[in-house]
């Protein structure tokens, strides 16, 4: 007989009623979805179905919701219940430096030729598509700050930063982090643009004022335009293929030829060599044709 193997700490969770998972039902599932993308909200349609269903599924295990047409009835009822349900499809895991070799290949490789083609004084303008809590935004302005001197970039450098959560947008706007979320910042950099504070780190000002936040969705909204470079990393994950090829299209044409898609493990099979050149296909970097 094979040996039972260790069931990890926190498998289980007491303070969960338990419910079964909903009986497979594929047409009330696409009910739901289709009554979901009339509602609005999000753009439900440009989202893998699984992921969608997964969420669903999680909304209806916390509400004790066994059947997809009373999970619909509910949400119908509970004024709060769509927002709740919309906030969770996007997942928005980040970090400071996030694949650290991608960002040290950007900031030795290309920022210092992206930045050298700009007339003196030129405005420099990047778009962090998908930001979630800020640190992809803010880690490209601290490596633009580091590249033109942190008194000379308030004045050309202006970095759209957008997310489709409020929520995330809200922490992202604060500029601060605890402790243990600044592990991927070298700790020469951590010192020179963020102020420490009562355990928290908070990024200077002067960097800070660089970004403007913004609610954006990318399956809905325009793009913004007139870019030298676009961030969007793990982002287009949660779209479905098609969505994903329609949007890096997008991104691609509100860059100024030469500008830079910095993409994600995710993004980077999509994109379209008709549109882009790849620079560097291990970095996930792309130069607009
Ligand atoms: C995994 S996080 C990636 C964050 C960051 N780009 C990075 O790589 O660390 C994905 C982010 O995409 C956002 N997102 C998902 N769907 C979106 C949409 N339709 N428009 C804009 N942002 C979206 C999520 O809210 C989430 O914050």
């Amino acid at each position: 007989m094979s040996a039972l193997l260790p069931i990890p700490a926190g498998t289980f969770r007491s303070d969960l009623p338990f419910v079964p998972a909903p009986e497979p039902d594929p047409d009330a599932a696409d009910d739901l979805l289709r009554y979901l993308c009339d509602r609005g909200g999000l753009e439900f349609d440009g989202y893998h179905r699984d992921s969608l269903l997964r969420r669903v599924r999680d909304r209806m295990r916390r509400a004790g919701i066994l059947s997809f047409p009373d999970y619909r009835t509910f949400l119908e009822e509970d004024a709060d219940e769509h927002g709740r349900l919309c906030e969770g499809i996007p997942v928005p895991c980040t970090e400071f430096f996030r694949d650290p070799d991608d960002w040290a290949y950007l900031a030795a490789q290309v920022l210092p030729g992206l930045l050298a083609a700009k007339a003196d004084g030129e405005p420099i303008r990047m778009w962090s598509a998908g930001c979630a809590t800020g640190e992809e935004a803010y880690t490209l302005v601290v490596l633009l700050a580091e590249a033109l001197g942190p008194y000379r970039i308030r004045d050309r450098v202006t970095i759209f930063a957008t997310d489709v959560s409020d929520r995330c947008l809200g922490r992202a706007r604060t500029g601060r982090y605890p402790g243990y979320r600044m592990g991927g910042v070298p700790a020469d950099l951590r010192d020179r643009y963020f102020w420490s504070d009562g355990g928290d780190w908070v990024v200077r000002p002067d960097l800070r004022a660089c970004l403007l936040f913004g609610r954006h969705d990318l399956l809905r909204d325009p793009p913004y335009s007139g870019l030298d470079l676009i961030a969007c990393r793990n982002t287009l994950i949660y779209f479905t293929l098609r969505a994903q090829s329609r949007e890096l299209a997008r991104l691609g044409r509100v860059l100024f030829p030469g500008g830079v898609l910095f993409a994600g493990r995710s993004e980077f099979p999509h994109v379209r060599s008709a549109l882009f050149e790849a620079e560097s296909l291990n970095h996930r970097v792309f130069r607009r044709a």
